[in-house]
């Protein structure tokens, strides 16, 4: 082994490298401060390197440092996405043993080289940064050893004035994929490795400015400050020339200092709403340095979190760094397509899960307007693991009380907290909290400090959360973790400001809210965003509005993770022969690793917009959800809707101050009988950072008179003519134009045919079964256990009427399952009229014990060329009876194809829900009562059986279902169940379903 033990040492952490500092880059002129890359002191180094990667460390020569190479990779980019290694993903499980702080023999090591041309000045200093290296690296300039350093998301600078001269210089780099840090970045992602943020080189003076600190105290009013300025040089420290800009670049202040303390009057304060800056300068000799500032005061006052004195909610995701080409990597470019995709959605919050994003993307946000907990590098939830759970007996011989599940969540609490107690990695942990701190600590956008996620708790936490409350006493503390308690050690919770959960209900935060608090409730994840998902976005921010001591929460998570495969398509855990994996678990985004909104954003992005109206007492009221902002800034355009159909719209301005309510200044239609809706779409008067002028950010729809229902006009009824045969299994139903099948086994129809040609080209039959929803990962096992999945329909009883105008058959029916009992009685009355209608009307009633129904309802195979159907329900987006704030009730047209969304990996999606009717030329159809329909080329068994999207074949037919009720989405996948109200639970329900075929 030729290299220095540091990797399995968790007392060495960085060797040779400077203290964790503020990030800012030095210019020599005032104009380049914009970029850095303009900069005269700033190299970039980032290129292709060499490359050579060994699949263990013990693979690396003696002579490595003289070796050739034949590969090139480029830098900033993970060694996995270049052919190297292969992709893993896992989630809480340790890609390797438990045996801190030793790491595999076979630890896949890189061996980086590249050259750079030089000319040290005397009286400078170089410092070479690293800005994220996954898992730790060693570096040697021209031969010799520089030093080390670990902490993936953390800047490592090293000092490499005395390794360089003049010309040629030879730089090395050998990077491991884990180190003993590794037990700390355990967190849920693709593992991937390498120099995976920009390398460069910084030319400083020699008594350089190596750290600076602003701190202000904002007045009682907020009106007026005074800011301090601690400066940290490398040897004295002298006066800087400090001058600062108002937002508007008008100067407040120019003078010399060593110490600043300066008063500012008429202070602007900065909000997510209108990110205010103003701007410090600060020059020495000839070095300028440009900070942004913006004031603004964070607080928590009898339990309510406060920004600036008004009580604000973060719309808030949780965000990690990943691409499905560059891993990590993360550019400018690309951050900036999220923070403007996330404004796009009114999202106003992000958290750094799990760790600091590269050091600008703070900077991004102070200047777009986004409120950050930004997170230390720190996630060891695989110690949880160490807990070795029994299979789970079968239930008759389950004799486990409840002292014994008790025993076992206790011994899983405290192996989870390992690390949090362990004396050997106290100081890791703490340096992970001065390497977030120390860089961000200038920065406006962030509010929280967060210690990590799901470590356990500890003295290690504690100690930490007191090192942060010293050095920042200005932010507030989060920590979701210490909730859990080990069974030798009692919680000091003193430094920490929020109440945190994750994936909580609704019901949880309106419990913790109705007693007196002293701190906010805080949902650091929530409405876990897998699949078609966040069906309970709406109950959520009904409750966060609700509780004012509930400050809102973060969803989980941004994006989904996936690389490309080697076909070009996504790939999840197991498609990479990565073992152990977590499946798709990473496939839990509100937007598609490349960045395609699903519903879910869409959802989220309405359920969050920042006005909202209501119908009461014959008015329109609006109410204004910006924190700070009044509805004067929005146009309102309306638009009224009667019986679906477009009629008088128009454009409205309000006055209405934030977090109040105003009349909306609209007349009503006279009540005519008709089904009237108001559609009203709120726009943004001006362009913003990221949004253009007329930008919309959201709507409403309000159903003006509730009791009109909208009605389809029954078709005049004509005398039938029909010949009737009926045989013990069949009954023939014909007459000159159109013939039917009834299969009395079944009680259904098998053939309906118009003039010779099919209408259906599948028995009409009964579907109670979905493909389940990432939601339903839990929940299908016990559907599949009643047999749900594997359900089919039969009759006992059959009768015929002819009457005058109609053809009647009564059928008692059910569904069953082999091995299980009933899971549905029906009473069936079908009516056929002479021109081809169709109406079914169902009583059913189901044994009280079965589980909720996934949906019940028709499923029709249509021909594959049926080509479009228009609607009159909740679209144009898919839309579920708990998910449906992304849509509005109109008139759509849509097809198979369009209506299919493709979630990677297969399942239930695009029904429409509250529809009144769908109609092609091939069939029409409506209920009597609004029902969900869809529409696939797959059927809902398809969807089932595969595991990638890109595996589904067309069934050859459309598949048309109408469903009584399609059960609710959720967030199951990783949170509360499906709510009550949202199941197809009830124990008896009634329908009458119309069809009319062949409608040319
Ligand atoms: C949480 C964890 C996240 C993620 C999520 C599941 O417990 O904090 O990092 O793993 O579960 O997607
Ligand atoms: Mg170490």
């Amino acid at each position: 082994m030729i290299l220095p033990h540091y990797f399995e040492d968790p007392s060495v952490l960085h060797l040779n490298t400077t203290p964790h500092h503020a990030y800012f880059i030095p210019h020599q002129r005032l104009e380049t401060t914009e970029e850095r890359e303009a900069s005269d002191y700033f190299t970039s180094l980032n290129g292709d390197w060499d490359f050579h990667y060994y699949p263990s460390y013990h693979d690396l020569p003696e002579d490595f440092l003289k070796q050739s190479f034949s590969q090139q990779i480029p830098v900033p980019s993970n060694w996995q996405n270049h052919g190297f290694d292969q992709h893993h993903y896992t989630n809480i499980n340790y890609p390797f043993p438990f045996d801190p702080p030793f790491v595999p023999n076979q630890t896949p090591c890189g061996l980086y080289h590249r050259h750079f041309e030089w000319s040290p000045q005397r009286e400078q200093r170089y410092l070479l940064n690293f800005e994220g290296v996954d898992a730790c690296i060693y570096l040697y300039i021209n031969e010799q050893f520089v030093g080390y350093s670990q902490v993936s998301h953390a800047t490592a600078e090293f000092d490499i004035t005395d390794y360089v001269h003049h010309g040629q210089n030879s730089l090395h780099a050998v990077v491991l994929k884990w180190c003993d840090g590794s037990y700390l970045e355990d967190q849920d992602k693709f593992r991937m490795s390498g120099i995976f943020r920009d390398v460069y080189l910084l030319s400083r003076q020699a008594n350089y400015l190596q750290d600076f600190f602003i701190r202000y105290t904002l007045n009682e009013t907020l009106d007026e400050t005074t800011i301090s300025l601690e400066t940290t040089f490398i040897h004295e420290s002298r006066a800087l020339d400090i001058q600062l800009l108002s937002p508007q670049n008008v100067e407040i202040f120019r003078q010399q200092a060593v110490n600043l303390e300066e008063k500012i009057a008429n202070v602007q304060l900065w909000q997510a709403e209108n990110p205010l800056l103003y701007t410090l300068i600060l020059r020495d000799n000839d070095e300028v340095i440009v900070q942004k500032i913006g004031f603004r005061k964070i607080e928590v006052k009898e339990g309510v979190l406060l920004l600036n004195g008004q009580p604000i909610k973060f719309k808030g995701v949780n965000r990690h760094d990943s691409d499905p080409k560059t891993g990590y990597t993360i550019s400018y470019a690309q951050a900036l397509t999220d923070l403007k995709l996330m404004k796009q959605h009114n999202i106003n919050a992000i958290r750094t899960a799990h760790y600091p994003n590269a050091p600008w993307f703070s900077e991004l946000c102070d200047k777009l307007g986004f409120y950050l907990i930004n997170e230390s590098d720190v996630e060891s939830h695989g110690a949880s693991m160490l807990t070795v759970r029994q299979p789970e007996p079968s239930i008759l011989l389950n004799h486990e009380n409840d002292l014994e599940t008790a025993r076992i969540r206790q011994e899983t609490i405290d192996n989870f907290c390992y690390f949090a107690r362990d004396p050997q990695f106290k100081q890791a942990i703490l340096d992970r909290q001065k390497a977030n701190i120390e860089r961000d600590k200038n920065r406006t956008s962030v509010l929280i400090w967060s210690l990590g996620n799901e470590s356990g708790y500890g003295e290690n936490f504690e100690a930490a959360a007191a090192w942060i409350k010293a050095r920042d006493p200005s932010r507030l503390l989060h920590y979701e973790s210490a909730i859990y308690q080990h069974s030798q050690h009692k919680n000091d919770l003193q430094h920490l400001d929020f109440y945190s959960e994750m994936y909580g209900s609704p019901q949880d935060i309106e419990r913790y809210c109705q007693q007196p608090q002293s701190k906010p409730f805080l949902l650091c994840e929530y409405s876990h965003a897998m699949g078609n998902s966040n069906g309970d976005a709406e109950d959520y921010w009904q409750a966060f509005h609700h509780s004012p001591l509930a400050c809102g929460g973060f969803v989980w998570e941004w994006c989904d993770h996936a690389p490309y495969r080697e076909n070009g398509q996504f790939g999840y855990g197991g498609d990479f022969g990565d073992s152990p994996n977590d499946g798709n678990f990473c496939m839990d985004g509100l937007v598609s690793p490349d960045r395609i909104p699903h519903s879910n954003l869409r959802e989220l992005k309405n359920v969050n917009r920042p006005v909202r109206a209501r119908y009461q007492d014959g008015k329109i009221i609006l109410t204004n959800y910006f924190d700070f902002s009044n509805l004067n800034t929005l146009s309102i355009y309306y638009q009224w809707l009667e019986n679906g159909m477009p009629m008088q719209s128009g454009k409205l301005k309000v006055n209405c101050p934030a977090q109040a309510e105003v009349q909306l200044p609209i007349i009503l239609p006279e009540n005519n009988g008709s089904h009237w809706l108001l559609n009203l779409s709120y726009q943004q008067n001006e362009e913003t950072a990221l949004l253009p002028a007329g930008h919309e950010l959201g709507f409403d729809q309000l159903n003006i008179y509730p009791q009109n229902v909208f009605k389809i006009a029954p078709l005049a009824s004509i005398r039938t003519q029909f010949k009737i045969e009926e045989s013990a299994q069949f009954i023939k139903i014909d007459n000159q134009e159109w013939r039917y099948h009834f299969d009395k086994q079944k009680g259904i129809f098998s053939k309906i045919e118009k003039a010779g040609k099919a209408q259906i080209e599948q028995p009409l039959d009964f579907q109670i079964w979905r493909s389940p929803t990432d939601n339903d990962r839990l929940i299908r096992h016990t559907w599949q256990n009643a047999g749900y999945d594997n359900a089919y329909t039969r009759a006992y009883q059959t009768t015929i009427n002819h009457l005058s105008q109609a053809v009647e058959i009564r059928v008692k029916s059910a569904i069953l399952s082999v091995a299980r009992g009933r899971i549905l009685n029906f009473d069936l009355c079908y009516t056929l009229l002479a021109n081809g209608q169709l109406s079914i009307q169902i009583q059913a009633d189901r044994p009280a014990h079965l589980p909720f129904l996934p949906r019940f309802g028709l499923r029709c195979y249509l021909p594959k060329n049926l080509g479009e159907v228009e609607y009159f329900g909740y679209g144009e987006d898919e839309s579920y009876i708990d998910k449906h704030h992304l849509a509005k009730l109109g008139i759509y047209r849509t097809d198979a194809i369009k209506n299919h969304t493709d979630y990677v990996k297969p399942q239930e999606n695009g029904s429409h829900w509250g529809c009144y009717y769908v109609k092609s030329d091939a069939l029409m159809a409506w209920a009597s009562a609004p029902f969900s329909f869809n529409l696939s080329p797959y059927t809902a068994e398809m969807l089932t059986e595969k595991t990638h999207c890109y595996d589904l074949e067309s069934s050859g037919h459309t598949i048309l279902s109408l469903d009584y009720k399609m059960s609710g989405i959720g967030s199951n996948s990783c949170g509360p169940n499906l709510a009550e109200q949202y199941r197809l639970n009830e124990s008896s329900f009634e329908i009458t379903f119309y069809l009319r075929f062949s409608q040319t």
